[in-house]
């Protein structure tokens, strides 16, 4: 299966993507799809209509449509969990049946939903001036992300979100807050996680601190209802999620308390409707007019047909700041495997490594690399037609001019001629110009794609996470992994616990390897 993808993008490695434009007036459209309200173009690209028709057949062999289904009616493709899939039905506000185990999931989808509008108007209208979030990994960056990319549209009370067990985060976070006027979310699945326990009793302590009562003033969002109990939550303030939504996926139902307390349940279900919206293309759209698809399979081809292991997501929208560390988490702890669902060892490199920051800022930090380093970074632009300050129209002018200009840089380059030509015009001859020359030398034919919006509000943020979330199910069935679990965050977690003695206490660290036991030492001297 992977031969014809290493074959084709073998030629596609010697391929100038500015002769592929030149060869086909029409490329930019041909390597374009519109769908609802985004534009991802793909043209700037070494992808050409063999290396296309090679990858969908990619998809095709992987059983992409099949296991689509399988999704999106509750089978139990989470086989190493034996759980169904289904953050879609958080978001499918129709309410058509979806079955997991011949029940229907969707009247306590709905139902919860409900419940949510309900709690977050009774807080909006409370005097409340601040929420904090507590919560780790897919229970905070979801929520984090999306606040502050919908920050025009936060008209409810200040929220935050803590996060990091170290004391820094709750600590930076209280000293901004009146204990009188401040309610707390803890935002965990299993309602175990060590971060997110342990900033929880110390919020909890710092109410008592300050002679508040803790009565009223937690949410609980939690697959377990019976822990969030026993930790003095009630059960009227507690919103409950299924096993079928994993915590990376978790944002499109209670886990999204905190933004829909932020932008009122109207907002929250526009960006449900965006979500629901993206998921009926992904499910009807052939796979060569599918936007996930398409969107998987060209991460697939610098992946895994050219070798270039690492992917670039830079919004030019500085309200999605947080959007690389949430791919991060979506991609990595979700296609991060080495082994097949069926237990053998995939043979090619899977889930990339994800990374970015906003443009314009990554222009001054990092992009010298992407232009002039020895690696090829495919790069993920995105950009809206529009901003939210009319007023400042000039900044958006200059902000997508930025973005278009990196995607033409990082293709055109610049040849030694071209930067002789310049050097010689600045008056420089002989030897001189020629070394200060190869300096300024761009490669060039180096690959990106444009995501483009109309304008960042939350039914378009809502079409934006189902795609990355569907492109990520894609690639994860080519690569025939469970791109639903994530041992590989347990070894870490178990070895924290059984440390935490050691650091604290005088119990000996005889067991511990010799630098584990050199580093502890060097904490004793000092603590
Ligand atoms: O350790 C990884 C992880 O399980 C993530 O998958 C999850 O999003 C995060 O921890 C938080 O888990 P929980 O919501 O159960 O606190």
């Amino acid at each position: 299966m992977w031969n014809a993808l290493k074959a084709t993008a073998e030629v596609g490695k010697h391929t100038s993507i500015l002769d592929l434009f030149a060869q086909d007036p029409g490329r930019a459209e041909a390597f374009s799809l519109h769908a609802l309200d985004l534009l991802f173009d793909y043209s700037k690209t070494q992808i050409d209509d063999t290396a296309r028709n090679v990858l969908i057949d990619l998809a095709k062999a992987a059983g992409v449509e099949a296991r689509r289904e399988a999704m999106f009616t509750g089978e139990k493709i989470n086989e190493t969990e034996g759980r169904a899939v289904l953050h879609t039905a958080l978001r499918n506000l129709d309410g058509d049946a979806v079955l997991v185990d011949g029940q229907d999931v969707m009247p306590g989808v709905l139902d919860t939903l409900v419940r949510m509008g309900a709690l977050a108007d009774e807080v909006r209208g409370s005097g409340f001036t601040d929420v904090v979030n507590i919560g780790i990994g897919g229970s905070d960056l979801g929520p984090a992300m999306a606040y502050r990319a919908l920050a025009p549209y936060c008209d409810g009370p200040r929220c935050h979100f803590v996060s990091n067990v170290d004391a820094a985060d709750i600590a930076d976070t209280l000293r901004g807050c009146d204990p009188e006027k401040t309610l707390f979310i803890v935002a965990s699945k299993t309602f175990t996680t060590i971060e997110t326990m342990t900033n929880a009793r110390t919020a909890r302590a710092w109410l008592q601190d300050n002679g508040v009562s803790t009565d009223g003033r937690f949410f609980a969002l939690s697959s377990n209802a019976e822990a969030a109990g026993d930790w003095g939550i009630p059960s009227t303030r507690v919103l409950g999620f299924e096993d079928w939504v994993g915590g990376r996926y978790s944002l499109w139902g209670p886990i999204g308390l905190s933004l829909m307390i932020a932008i009122g349940p109207d907002g929250f279900k526009a960006f449900l409707r965006g979500g629901q919206s993206m998921d009926r293309h992904f499910r009807a759209a052939a796979l060569h007019e599918n936007m996930p698809v398409l969107l998987a399979l060209v991460g697939l081809w610098h992946n895994q047909g050219l070798g270039q292991t690492t992917r670039a997501v830079l919004p030019y929208d500085n309200r999605l700041s947080r959007l690389p560390a949430y791919l991060q988490q979506l991609e990595m702890e979700s296609n991060g495997k080495s082994v097949a669902m069926d237990g053998t060892a995939v043979p090619v490199h899977t889930g990339p490594v994800v990374w970015g920051e906003p443009g314009t800022n990554g222009q001054h930090a990092f992009y010298q690399l992407i232009h002039q380093g020895t690696r090829v970074v495919p790069c993920e632009f995105m950009v809206a037609a529009e901003g939210h300050e009319a007023d400042l129209r000039h900044h958006h002018d200059l902000l997508i001019a930025n973005c278009l200009a990196q995607s033409e840089a990082l293709m055109r380059g610049r040849s030694l001629d071209e930067a002789r030509a310049i050097m010689a015009a600045k008056g420089l001859t002989g030897d001189e110009l020629d070394r200060q020359a190869r300096h300024r030398v761009f490669p060039g034919n180096r690959p990106s794609t444009t995501l483009m919006m109309p304008k960042l509000t939350p039914e378009v943020l809502g079409q934006i996470i189902a795609l990355y979330e569907h492109r990520v199910f894609v690639e994860g069935v080519i690569l025939g992994i469970n791109s639903f679990d994530q041992w590989g965050v347990e070894l870490g977690k178990e070895l924290a616990t059984s440390l935490g003695p050691l650091v604290s206490g005088d119990v000996p660290a005889g067991d511990k390897d010799a630098s584990t036991q050199a580093l502890l030492g060097y904490v004793k001297r000092y603590s």
